[in-house]
């Protein structure tokens, strides 16, 4: 049982006493505790890759902003991995693939993954951290949509364009589909045994929507993420597809609860478009970088234009490593108040 399932009421549609909030990436840099414990390790998997560290980061976010649910410690490149295809994550630069898929051959190569098999340190941090937070709040879980997954193990790093994956789908789009075919199978499995670990709910990234033609994104990720969504019937799911402001009617018809927005989106907007689905969102984390005052008006205009009700309140993408943690809690106390006397 929860003490506090006011996200999970929000996600189904239901009627809350005030509006739920946490922040992307919220476990992390942003805190001084997670840098202490992280400046001890070797680097970034071994915390990722060992459950009670992964479960102890996980929640020091609840313990220090007080936020409304838990988002389990992990990376969305911990599924290429499982695949067959290793990372690094290279400090201050960010992940690296050494190898990277070029041709049919090297998708031949990936196996679907079995979760138990190649993530089990994942679904034992799930359990963990469940049994840690005893009720206190919802936990999510998370992947990445197939089509950014496709991005990272193509591309082999971060960039601005990712020319080489976008290449792909108009140089071998039938090799790219048989890459996003094992991707999705992978994850769907993945966020199955999320869920029957003890994931509350359920987020799907698509870090990476806002770089392809509208025509492409449809063929080679909605449909893959709608795969998803079907598959995972027992919790609500939450789609964050950054900069597809043009998929949002299309999003309108996914069998998900949750759609996440960016920035760049105006909740007014987009609101009447969505049916009851609820929305997730989606202050700039640029604001955080104002005084404490900027910040409680910034977040007051936000929760202005979503309205009391079907709104989780977030931020736009993941929060900044050098955001200052007290105006994090500014925006947090903000939507806590404000959002109450909405009603
Ligand atoms: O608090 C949380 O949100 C849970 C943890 C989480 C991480 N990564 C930890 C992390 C989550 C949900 C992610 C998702 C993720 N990872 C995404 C999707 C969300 C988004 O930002 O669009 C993407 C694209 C990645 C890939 C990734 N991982 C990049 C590009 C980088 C380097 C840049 C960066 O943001 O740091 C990472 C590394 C990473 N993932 C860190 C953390 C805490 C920093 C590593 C460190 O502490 O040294």
């Amino acid at each position: 049982m929860l003490k506090n399932d006011l996200l999970l009421r929000a996600a189904r549609g239901e009627e809350t006493e005030r509006t739920p909030v946490w922040l992307m990436r919220q476990a992390g840099r942003i805190l001084p505790e997670y840098r202490a414990l992280r400046g001890r390790l070797s680097g970034f998997k071994e915390l990722v890759e060992t459950p009670e560290l992964a479960a102890e980061v996980t929640i020091q976010p609840v313990d220090a902003l007080d936020v409304d649910a838990a988002i389990i410690f992990s990376d969305i490149l911990v599924v290429p991995e499982a695949m067959g295809l290793t990372y690094e994550m290279v400090e201050a630069r960010g992940p690296l693939f050494p190898e990277t898929i070029k041709t049919a051959h090297d998708v031949e190569r990936m196996r679907v993954a079995d979760p138990e098999e190649h993530l089990g340190y994942v679904l034992e941090a799930i359990r963990v951290t469940k049994q840690a937070l005893n009720g206190r709040v919802p936990l999510i879980g998370f992947a990445g949509a197939p089509w950014t997954i496709l991005a990272y193990m193509v591309e082999g790093h971060g960039s601005k364009t990712f020319s080489k994956a976008r290449r792909l789908l108009y140089a071998e789009p039938a090799l790219a589909h048989q890459l996003l075919r094992k991707i999705t199978d992978t994850t769907i499995a993945y966020l199955r045994a999320q869920v029957e670990a003890g994931a509350n709910i359920v987020q799907v990234f698509d870090s990476w929507a806002g770089i392809l033609p509208p025509a492409h994104y449809q063929e080679f990720s909605t449909r893959y993420i709608a795969e998803i969504c079907q598959a995972i019937p027992e919790v609500p799911v939450t789609v964050f597809a950054k900069g597809a402001f043009w998929a949002v009617e299309e999003f309108a018809q996914l069998p998900c609860r949750t759609i996440g927005l960016d920035w760049n989106q105006d909740a007014r907007t987009v609101r009447p478009l969505v049916g009851n689905k609820t929305l997730q969102g989606n202050l700039d984390p640029c604001a955080l970088y104002g005084t404490p005052e900027q910040v409680r008006t910034a977040t007051k205009q936000m929760l202005d234009q979503f309205g009391p009700h079907r709104h989780i309140a977030n931020l736009g993408h993941g929060v900044y490593p050098d955001t200052n943690p007290d105006n994090v809690k500014v925006f947090i106390e903000t939507v806590k108040e404000y959002s109450a006397r909405q009603r």
